[in-house]
Order: C-alpha cells, then sequence, then structure tokens
C-alpha cells in the first residue's frame, strides 16, 4: 500500500488539482440538484399484523418505479448506527501509518480506487471496503483501530444484514414467490465505507461514478449530510439524508431476477464545499458460484426471459456489472480481488 493511496491530508486543498476533474459531459456541474421528496419513507414497524399488505405494496411500487427507497423504524438499534458512523469517521481519520497497519486481509484502503496511478481522472474520496462472509472467519483480520472497531462493526453487520434478509422477503412476497426464494442468491455481505472530504468546487468532481450496484439489494447508511443521487427520467435527483433511516436500492441481480419488474437505478456520489460526508454501504450479494436467472415463476408466455442465466462471478467481471458506465468502473477496480469486486 503506497502513500498516495491513503494520503487523506492530500485533500486539503484550495482548489481542485487537474486530475480530479472530470471532463465537462461527465462533472456534475453547476446545475442545483433537488433533494427528492418523492423517494419513499417507508415505516417498517408497521409491516406486521393488518399494515403488512400495504407496506410491501409501498416497497414493491418504490422498487417497480424508482429502485430506491428509504427505511424508518427498522429495527437495527440508534445506538450501534451511531457508534458505526463514529468508528468511520475515526477510521478515515487516522494517518496513513495507522491506516496501513491494519492486517493485510483485513480489507482495502485506497483514495479514489484501487489503482490510482492507471485510472485517469480520480474520485475525490477514500474507501474502505472489508469482506464480512462468513462472519466469524473474517473478523480476526479486522483492523483492531479505532477502539472497539471489531466489536460495533460486527454487530452493525449482523443486524443490517437481519434487516436486509427482511426486506428481500418482503420483495418476495411482493413478487408472489415462495417464501425463502432469495435464500441462496442472498449469502454474501460485502462492506464499503467511503469519506469524501470536503471539496473546494464540487461542479468538477466526484465521489463515486454513476454506476448500478451488482448486488441483490444495497443498504446504505449516509448519516446527515446528502450526497447521493439516483438517475430518474433523464435527470439527477437527491436522496435525502435522514439520520437513523437506511436508503435501500435494488441491484441489477434482482433486476434480473425478477424477470425486468424491479428496476435498478443508476446513482452516484457527489461532494460538497463544507462539510465531509461519510456513507457506509452494505451490499448483499450471491456467492460467486450462485447461478442468477429470471424466477421460473414470473416467466410465462406474456413475459418471456429478458435475460440469460449466468454464474454470478461471470457477471461481476462482464461488461454489464455496472451498468453504462461498466468501462469506466472496471478500470477502477482492476486490481481488486475478484471475491470483493464491487466499486
Ligand atoms: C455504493 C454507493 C453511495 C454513497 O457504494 O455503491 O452507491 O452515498 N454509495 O456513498
Ligand atoms: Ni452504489
Amino acid at each position: 500500500m503506497d502513500d498516495q493511496k491513503i494520503a487523506s491530508s492530500w485533500f486539503n486543498v484550495q482548489s481542485v488539482p487537474e486530475t480530479y476533474r472530470f471532463p465537462p459531459e461527465r462533472r456534475p456541474g453547476k446545475l442545483i440538484v433537488p433533494l427528492c421528496k418523492t423517494i419513499p419513507v417507508i415505516n417498517l414497524e408497521k409491516a406486521t399484523g393488518v399494515d403488512r399488505i400495504h407496506i410491501i405494496q409501498q416497497i414493491s411500487e418504490a422498487s417497480q418505479t424508482l429502485g430506491f427507497f428509504q427505511v424508518i423504524n427498522h429495527g437495527v438499534s440508534e445506538n450501534i448506527i451511531v457508534e458505526t458512523m463514529r468508528i468511520f469517521k475515526d477510521f478515515f481519520s487516522m494517518s496513513p501509518e495507522e491506516k496501513a497497519s491494519a492486517p493485510n486481509k483485513s480489507g482495502w484502503i485506497y483514495t479514489s480506487s484501487t489503482d490510482y496511478a492507471k485510472e485517469g481522472v480520480h474520485l475525490w474520496r477514500e474507501n474502505f471496503k472489508q469482506p464480512c462472509h462468513p462472519l466469524e472467519e473474517c473478523i480476526q483480520f479486522w483492523p483492531n483501530e479505532p477502539t472497539r472497531y471489531r466489536d460495533i462493526v460486527g454487530t452493525y453487520l449482523v443486524e443490517v444484514k437481519k434487516l436486509s434478509l427482511r426486506i428481500l422477503e418482503l420483495i418476495c412476497e411482493g413478487l408472489r414467490l415462495e417464501p425463502g426464494y432469495f435464500k441462496e442468491q442472498s449469502e454474501v455481505q460485502l462492506l464499503s465505507s467511503n469519506h469524501y472530504p470536503p471539496c473546494p468546487d464540487p461542479s468538477l468532481t466526484l465521489g463515486i461514478l454513476r454506476h448500478i450496484d451488482p448486488s441483490l439489494i444495497t443498504i446504505v447508511y449516509q448519516g446527515d449530510v446528502s450526497g447521493l443521487q439516483v438517475f430518474k427520467d433523464g435527470q439527477w435527483i437527491g436522496v435525502e439524508a435522514i439520520p437513523n433511516a437506511f436508503v435501500v436500492n435494488i441491484g441489477n441481480q434482482l433486476q434480473i431476477i425478477s424477470n425486468g419488474k424491479l428496476r435498478s437505478a443508476e446513482h452516484r456520489a457527489v461532494t460538497n464545499p463544507t462539510e465531509a460526508r461519510t456513507s457506509i454501504a452494505t451490499f448483499i450479494n450471491p456467492s460467486s458460484n450462485c447461478i442468477i436467472e429470471p424466477a421460473q415463476a414470473l416467466v410465462n408466455a406474456l413475459n418471456p426471459p429478458l435475460y440469460e442465466a449466468f454464474l454470478y462471478k461471470e457477471f461481476v467481471n462482464s461488461s454489464k456489472a455496472f451498468g453504462p458506465d461498466t468501462d469506466a468502473i472496471q478500470k477502477l477496480i482492476s486490481s481488486e480481488p475478484e471475491c470483493i469486486k464491487g466499486k
């Protein structure tokens, strides 16, 4: 790990260096992107008893039209969310030497992407990716610092996985698939935390390129600083940061399994001039050798299969994995081990 990849102090600059400026057609520009009030905020407390059917309807509707929704009263304790956010903020503020002292197998930390030298324009972020499956085996390799990292992040991941599987069950019911249908395709959990330092000119830079997640679903915690944007009907719309709410988005694997009924939307992260932003994404992914194909129950004469069957590992390495910009993204992740290819 060289210093350049993890030198967050570098971001303390008065103007955006040339190598971080995206060309005009790819940069966010000065256009004001509104925060979208129509991304549904779904109250999961009501997902039991008589209201369950309404919650399933809300989730189905959002997953079909937008591919994004937020959840509140989701069962993950506020305390663990706040502590996990604190851990990652502290983690990213450690010195490059301290970060580099984490054991090798603990994950991958880098500025922008793994191949800083080759990637072209750099992303305005630091990223830490950490394998978490199976949790008991991975946890021993995780960082020890900040204090209680393993304990807190481990608890967070267990709670968020429970929530993810609960949301998948509601989606499963909404699609009228048999209970447990996604069990095999939802085994792997991967954590990816991003730190976006304040940027002197956010109109020139990107925190994450436009992409689609190659997951089943993704659960993002963005704390109280917005920056995530979704592409809908030819426009970018902002996803409001609501403390203690999780953003849920449909990954392209679920779009395929649902035979196109559910939508996996392109999204990106932008920076802002005043506040540092930290986000915590957890992906629920199929394991490498899992076969992904449209569910038989959703395919018939009127709805022929829109996608062919493939092994998940083939898909992740293919030119479709991250949507139209896959080429650019794959250049960014080319040196990542296969098991964690994500962004
Ligand atoms: C991702 C992602 C958004 C964010 O990690 O795939 O889209 O706000 N993150 O960091
Ligand atoms: Ni994403």
